[in-house]
């Protein structure tokens, strides 16, 4: 089983951007974090990615047909925005966990609509980054099922 972890604009500056919204741990922690919580589960390979880029995102969900059984995936600020995302998880039908660091729903009003998440079967928020091995052991699940 392969996985493949999807990580939207400014989360590359993990550590830095509004540690007291999104902590002190660096964006290298959260990988190692994917990489642990995979091995650990039983994953073959976990792929972790990163893009401030909507469209490079949207390749990258549709290269992963026929490559990873499942993916987990923070869009970020285009969770919010991107309809381009959304229809790219549909098309390519590869079950999917959406994670958020921060408890997104009790932030602003415009955080609380989720357009990748009416493609993605679970949602974990505002479990810091541990959330990423928890998002891993849910994709887990689902693909025993
Ligand atoms: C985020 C929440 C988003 O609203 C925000 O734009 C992010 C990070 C999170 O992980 O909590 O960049 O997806």
């Amino acid at each position: 089983m392969n996985a493949l972890v999807i990580n939207g604009p400014n989360l590359n500056l993990l550590g830095i951007r509004e540690p007291d919204i999104y902590g002190s741990q660096n964006y290298a922690t959260l990988e190692r974090i994917c990489q642990e919580a995979g091995a650990q589960l039983g994953f073959e390979q976990v792929e972790v990615f990163q893009s401030n880029h909507e469209g490079v995102i949207i390749d990258k969900i549709q290269e992963a047909m026929g490559s990873f059984d499942g993916i987990v995936i923070n869009p970020a600020a285009y969770t919010h925005t991107s309809v381009g995302i959304l229809d790219a998880l549909k098309a390519v039908q590869i079950p999917a966990v959406e994670i958020h660091i921060s408890d997104v729903d009790a932030r602003e009003s415009f955080r609380q609509v989720s357009y990748a998440g009416m493609a993605c079967f679970a949602r974990v928020t505002g479990e810091g980054l541990d959330g990423y091995a928890h998002a891993l052991q849910l994709l887990k699940e689902h693909l025993e099922a």
